[in-house]
């Protein structure tokens, strides 16, 4: 277990280093997603190994550090480079930064993800935005002593995503000219993508698309009061809903494809959290 101490030092690290601009939003970039941190205006970066009780980043394409600045006009604070279960990482290692987040003065989170989908109805190029997720594997983050500073023992997950963000980026989308899908995340933990078996179970329960991320950080947000946009891209279609083979290589394609719809819907949602 952290003691609450670590999130203080490691908040008081990043402070030092950007001076008076707080940031207002956290955005976690998924995997071939980070190109947002580039547009960071009046950037200050902080390498993930410069700030106590981080750890780095592994997954390829994730450059392991903070980008705080501002982006359309919002002060933020973007993770480029986000720690995964499947990297070895404990649940409350991976949401270390939300809490840290927290500390610095964060109130959003937008947070990332490519994703596979489990439902036949939507098609690679899509972005979902995620209603709800199911996790069955891999255990909570909130697991162990709870740290009353952030939020409670038991804590309420009826709207883990928030649904008036959620109504505010289906709008932006609609004005864009490219309507989103709307879902529930099925967590995996990976590395392997998953089996054609388990897709089918887990559309059964209920999922739309399958990710090997974002439950954890979500979970930890909503714990400590942090409003989360969760927001997926359909970079494949999940193990077995084709014949086609999946690849690590397919997921960093369509992400790069998606690279301009991703990029106008999250500044369009950020400008709405001024
Ligand atoms: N499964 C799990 N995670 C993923 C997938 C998938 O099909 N595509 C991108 N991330």
């Amino acid at each position: 277990m952290f003691p609450y101490q670590n999130y203080q030092e490691s908040a008081e690290l990043i402070r030092s280093r950007i001076g008076a601009r707080m940031p207002r939003v956290l955005l976690i970039l998924g995997s071939g997603l980070g190109f947002l941190g580039d547009q960071v205006e009046n950037a200050v970066c902080v390498d993930y190994d410069q700030i106590p009780h981080f750890r780095p980043a592994t997954a390829p394409d994730h450059k392991g550090r903070l980008v705080v600045g501002d982006l359309n006009g919002v002060p933020v604070m973007v993770m480029q480079g986000r720690m995964h279960y499947y990297e070895g990482y404990s649940p409350e290692e991976i949401v270390f930064p939300v809490r840290v987040a927290k500390l610095l003065g964060v109130e959003f989170m937008i947070v990332t993800n490519a994703a596979g989908a489990i439902n036949t109805g939507f098609s690679v190029g899509d972005l979902m935005l995620i209603s709800d997720h199911i996790r069955i594997m891999g255990e909570s983050p909130l697991r162990g002593e709870n740290l009353p500073e952030f939020g409670p023992r038991f804590c309420d997950m009826t709207a883990t995503y928030d649904p008036d963000l959620r109504r505010m980026a289906k709008e932006k989308a609609l004005s864009l000219g490219r309507p989103v899908r709307q879902g529930v995340y099925y967590y995996f933990p990976g590395p392997q993508f998953e089996t054609p078996a388990e897709i089918c179970m887990a559309r059964t329960m209920g999922g739309d698309a399958a990710g090997m991320s974002t439950v954890y950080e979500a979970t930890a947000a909503n714990h400590c009061g942090i409003r989360t946009l969760g927001i997926s891209l359909m970079t494949n279609m999940a193990a077995g809903v084709t014949q086609n083979r999946l690849s690590g290589e397919e997921v960093n394609a369509a992400a790069a494809r998606a690279q301009a719809q991703f990029t106008a819907l999250v500044l369009a949602c950020l400008a709405e959290m001024k």
